[in-house]
């Protein structure tokens, strides 16, 4: 089909401009199709998830002449983490902030750009946001982004300009959005995050992709029942809570891990964590607290519950099933399975049938200490004694990073394998220090009710790898080490490849059977975005967004020894080739923060430990544990801005540098600020100390 296009086409484009070619009309059933390769037109390409792309263009043996064909600066944006979309030879893709633009995917012409304005809409609420968005949908004509501030833009594909506007959140709660849309039926629906900030009960809801109008909002875990309840799903979801849960919001929430399953009409959600974290706050009595960390089933006309199967009953690890659900038909035990695949931040891979949430299979992917094994009679986990941090506290495997986390996995019908990047890490949970009697939920600021440690602080520091795993076998067939610890999604293809940049800077092609290194790429700058391939006139590409981006930045000095510091190496969108001959300007070579040790300054020890308090509930999100700047946002113990009392007050709390994404925090106190100043001095003279 591609060859076929390629010398049809190749007598037709001196006549005809690329795009007029062939028009794809972007609905379902396209949606459900592999297609011939040419797009990629939805998140996980199609309604699979699969990261599957049926080109072999580019494949095992001529994947060596694999080099850049073309370049697109983006000088302003800062974290990338978007799977950009192809369509007819126009790519559509969100940066930081979810600035929008169409490019000419043959040449990396810029077609138009849609800034939704993020940062002014988002006004004060900045003050737990950032600026990474995972990237548009695409129907009937539009580009559909969500905003950081919560928002639905629809925009016109030919013209960059935006056609409807709806908001889905109540900008009063700490809700945001970070996830994709997802397009089906001529709906597009969303979800959202927020539950570490503030009472933010999760929940997703449905739009007409045509005009934003709401079609249905399904609630994901059960508010006060004195206020009645708002499904049948609900009131029954408030029998498996304890407490007066949602006083927290309870939690929830549906960040990422949306999948439209055709062959059943049904939405497959993916659930969020519980709020806060802890369960001996949030539900004291204990119980399963549904539909916390599930996959929910939903009819994808009504939004109406049909089924649920629970990763993590009763959730107190920050263990969400947030993560991509990918559909595969799978010959499990002699039976054909309408199967789904999901491998939640817990550890465990799953295989449920989506005709009835039926669970088939759920094998350890990772060192996993929370729970022995996962009984396949019950479909329950069974907890290891001591893992609830009963005691108040425990190092337990995975860390709330999870072992697999957002970062795409794909899945190769041909190998039959997923190909999913692994954190190997734990973590100390602790209520040391924890008010889990008269925890309250405070607006605006990271309180989980839980303390943890991870890697940084602990004896083993963990690795990352990504791993080809055989779901049917149940067993790992090859594993390739990855630097620590947050690398991006993969891709792979019919021409036997996989492709997974790295946290290094490094973009590499790996042989799908083997893992076999067969090409690789430095790009100078960490990569957190997955790669596509599409191909124009019969010519296949492979694109990625080069940044750096996502919670995982927040680790300090695991992600900060890459060197990739805030704003100094440029972010870019890149596309290879075959025989692609465009070269990179020369890197700069990695960067570190050097701390200033402000001579004779003298650390009031007490006013650092408040100082502390400060930092971890507001500010430690976007610089860094330990004050140690993953590269989101600057490196604080080198700023000059602390030093002086004024320059600092008027960019912490006046909002000097509100428009480069810096929050204002108009509440702080002088006092606040000066403790601020010793934790941050102290961290600069001694790192140890102040971790
Ligand atoms: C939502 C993310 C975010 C949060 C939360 C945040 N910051 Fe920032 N901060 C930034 C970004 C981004 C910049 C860089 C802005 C720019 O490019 O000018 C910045 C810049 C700064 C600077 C200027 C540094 C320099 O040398 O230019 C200081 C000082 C600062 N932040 C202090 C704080 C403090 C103190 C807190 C907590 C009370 C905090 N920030 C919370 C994102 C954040």
């Amino acid at each position: 089909m591609v060859i076929m296009r390629a010398i049809f086409f190749g007598t037709v484009v001196g006549f005809f401009s690329i795009h007029s070619w062939a028009i794809t009309l972007v609905d379902d059933k396209a949606l459900t199709s592999l297609g011939d390769g040419s797009n990629w037109l939805s998140y996980g390409r199609n309604y699979s998830e699969q990261r599957y792309s049926p080109l072999e263009q580019i494949n095992v043996e001529s994947v060596k002449r694999l080099g850049l064909e073309w370049v697109m600066e983006l000088p302003k944006d800062k974290q990338l983490t978007g799977t950009p979309l192809v369509v007819d030879g126009v790519m559509y893709f969100t940066g930081s902030f979810s600035v929008t633009r169409a490019v000419d995917a043959k040449t990396g012409e810029l077609l138009w750009e849609y800034d939704p304005k993020s940062i002014e809409h988002a006004g004060d609420r900045l003050v737990n946001m950032w600026d990474q968005n995972k990237g548009p949908a695409f129907w009937n004509g539009k580009v559909i982004i969500s905003t950081i501030d919560g928002r639905l833009v629809g925009i016109d594909a030919k013209t960059g300009k935006m056609v409807w506007e709806t908001m889905t959140i109540d900008p009063r709660r700490a809700y945001y959005i970070t996830g994709a849309p997802k397009v089906f039926k001529g709906k597009v629906v969303i979800g959202n995050g927020g539950t570490e900030h503030d009472a933010a009960r999760g929940y997703i809801t449905a739009y007409d992709a045509d005009t934003g109008e709401q079609a249905w909002r399904f609630w994901v875990v059960p508010g006060n029942p004195a206020d009645g309840f708002e499904s049948p799903a609900m009131e029954m979801a408030a029998k498996t809570w304890t407490g007066e849960w949602w006083k927290f919001g309870g939690g929830g929430n549906t960040w990422n891990g949306i999948t439209y399953d055709p062959e059943f009409d049904q939405l497959l959600v993916g659930t969020g964590n519980g709020s806060p974290w802890n369960q001996k706050i949030r539900s004291p009595e204990g119980g399963d607290n549904l539909f916390l960390c599930s996959i929910v089933a939903l009819d994808a006309d009504t939004g109406d519950y049909k089924w649920h199967y629970q990763t993590v009953p009763g959730e107190t690890w920050d263990y969400n099933s947030n993560m991509d659900i990918v559909l595969a038909d799978l010959k499990l035990s002699g039976r054909n399975i309408k199967a789904l695949m999901h491998a939640p931040k817990n550890g465990f891979f799953y295989i449920l049938n989506r005709e009835n949430g039926e669970l088939l299979s759920a094998e350890k992917i990772s060192k996993t200490t929370w729970a022995s094994h996962v009984d396949l009679k019950t479909g329950r986990p069974v907890e290891i004694a001591g893992a609830r941090y009963e005691d108040g506290s425990e190092e337990v495997w995975p860390s709330p990073f999870g072992a697999h986390s957002w970062h795409a996995m794909s899945f190769n019908p041909n190998t039959g394998l997923v190909y999913i990047p692994t954190i190997k890490q734990s973590a100390v949970f602790t209520d040391g220090g924890v008010d889990i009697g008269g925890f309250e939920s405070p607006h605006r600021s990271v309180a989980v009710g839980v303390a943890f440690g991870t890697a940084d602080s602990l004896p083993d520091a963990g690795s990352s790898t990504l791993q080809a795993w055989d779901p049917i076998k149940h067993e790992q067939v090859w594993e390739q080490p990855l630097p620590p610890q947050w690398n991006p999604g993969t891709m792979t293809t019919k021409g036997n490849l996989v492709f997974e940049g790295r946290a290094d800077g490094r973009f590499v092609a790996y042989h799908a059977e083997t893992g076999e290194i067969l090409w690789s790429e430095e790009l100078g700058l960490g990569i957190s975005a997955p790669p596509i391939t599409y191909s124009v006139d019969g010519k296949q590409y492979v694109s990625l967004l080069v940044g750096w981006g996502g919670a995982g930045l927040i680790s300090g000095s695991l992600s900060a020894q890459h060197g990739w510091k805030y704003k100094v190496h440029p972010r870019r969108l890149v596309t290879f080739a075959l025989d692609g001959s465009y070269t990179l300007p020369e890197f700069l070579p990695p960067a570190f923060a050097t701390p200033r040790d402000v001579e004779g300054f003298v650390i009031d020890e007490a006013l650092a430990a408040e100082g502390l308090e400060i930092y971890s509930s507001r500010c430690f999100l976007c610089h860094g544990g330990g004050v140690v700047s993953g590269g989101m946002a600057p490196d604080l113990r080198e700023s000059v801005i602390p030093m002086s009392h004024d320059a600092f007050k008027s960019v912490v709390v006046d909002g000097a540098l509100l428009g480069n994404g810096m929050p204002r925090f108009q509440d702080l106190k002088d006092d606040g600020l000066i403790a601020l100043h010793h934790y941050i001095r102290k961290c600069a003279r001694d790192l140890n100390s102040c971790q």
